[in-house]
């Protein structure tokens, strides 16, 4: 039997809200669905708005547009991530400027991070990968001695907490990504999150497509009108039922991750090199990953598992060391952890529903190859 790298644990349920939207012929974008799901999201990570958004990558850029980035500013990011972190800055105007990551926890090194700031730099968006906490103490110090504004990317850490408090709700804003890969999905969606009343304002701005539509709809004005720059960012109600089921499923979900990454973790002690997770992390379990000594055992290890049926794969060729950013924006920075790890990390199989068997079954072929 193949085991996949991941799987949505979607079903039934999701089914049947999806049915009862279009049944009603209530296929709209922000219902009563979304605006519930909203209130309920805010609540439970700790967050004063929740907004939800078509995609992670969207609230990204509604972030970078609502903190009035432009060009001549500079954001600093981790190299160590997908493009849409990078794209959000540029879409603005503004310059990525790529920083390396630590490598236990492979989270931005914020001293590396300090390094780079200079006076066009505004703000820094820490992502917290596989769904372990950035040390947000040393985030949120940079980011005061300089005036930056802190945007996490809590894209992998759906559920996740840092001493107690949501991830995403920690920084000015936080984005949420609910793509099929994700902890939840409803296929494409995410969400931005915010305590601030003025960047809710805005956000809510232009997600509908530059006006304030969503106070007419909430009756505080009469008619809406074009007020900002904007796009279109909202979620559909079809998704918001979907999603609302998944939320409903989420502390289940990120607890049987959590079982299955602790049994990687058990099992591969001692053969492979694994991933710290920091006190004060309660992690979502996003990923299970681990490092191999170099790019040529790594690529031996994925291409065995794969003729075993088994879902493995690498994870993120630095943004800084892609075609795009070497040719296109010129960079010629050197991030040696980036570059290292992007060689020899490989990802497992983790999601809901994965037997503990199917585990026991990756590790022993793993430890075959490596030991
Ligand atoms: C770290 C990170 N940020 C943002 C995104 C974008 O999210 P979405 O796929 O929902 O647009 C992803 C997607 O995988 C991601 O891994």
């Amino acid at each position: 039997m193949n085991i996949p790298l991941s799987r949505p644990l979607i079903g039934r349920a999701e089914a049947n809200a999806a049915a009862k939207v279009i049944l009603a012929g209530a296929v709209v974008g922000r219902g009563e669905l979304g605006l519930a799901l909203e209130r309920r999201m805010a609540r439970d990570i700790g967050v004063k708005h929740a907004l939800l958004t078509t995609s992670g990558t969207h609230a990204l850029e509604l972030s970078m547009a609502v903190l009035g980035l432009g060009p001549g500013d500079e954001v600093i990011l981790p190299s160590f991530t997908f493009s849409s972190v990078a794209n959000a800055v540029l879409r603005q105007g503004a310059a990525p400027v790529f920083c390396d990551v630590l490598e236990d926890t492979l989270n931005i090194d914020v001293s590396d991070a300090a390094r780079r700031v200079t006076k066009r730099t505004r703000a820094i968006i820490p992502v917290h990968y596989a769904g372990v906490a950035c040390d947000m103490d040393a985030v949120g110090r940079l980011a005061r001695g300089h005036g930056l504004a802190v945007v996490e990317d809590a894209a992998h850490a759906v559920g996740a907490r840092w001493r107690g408090r949501g991830l995403g709700s920690i920084g000015d804003a936080g984005c949420l990504s609910f793509h099929a890969t994700k902890n939840i999905t409803c296929g494409e969606g995410g969400a931005f999150l915010t305590d601030s009343d003025a960047l809710a304002r805005k956000a809510e701005f232009f997600r509908e497509k530059g006006t304030n539509r969503s106070a007419f709809i909430r009756g505080e004005i009469k008619k809406y009108t074009w007020v900002s720059e904007g796009s279109s960012y909202v979620l559909s109600d079809v998704l918001a039922a979907i999603l609302t089921e998944q939320w409903k499923r989420l502390p289940a979900i990120n607890k049987e991750r959590g079982e299955l990454h602790a049994l990687y973790m058990a099992e591969l002690a001692g053969a492979l090199r694994l991933p710290v997770i920091p006190e004060g992390c309660e992690s979502s379990c996003h990923l299970f990953h681990a490092l191999l000594p170099d790019r040529k055992t790594r690529d031996r290890c994925l291409a065995e598992l794969k003729r075993r049926g088994i879902g493995a794969a690498f994870h993120y060729q630095p943004l800084h060391a892609s075609p795009f950013a070497r040719n296109v924006l010129k960079d010629r920075s050197r991030l040696p952890v980036s570059e290292s790890v992007g060689d020899r990390l490989i990802r497992l199989p983790l999601y809901a529903g994965l037997k503990k068997k199917d585990v026991l079954r990756v590790c022993a072929a793993l430890k075959r190859m490596v030991l």
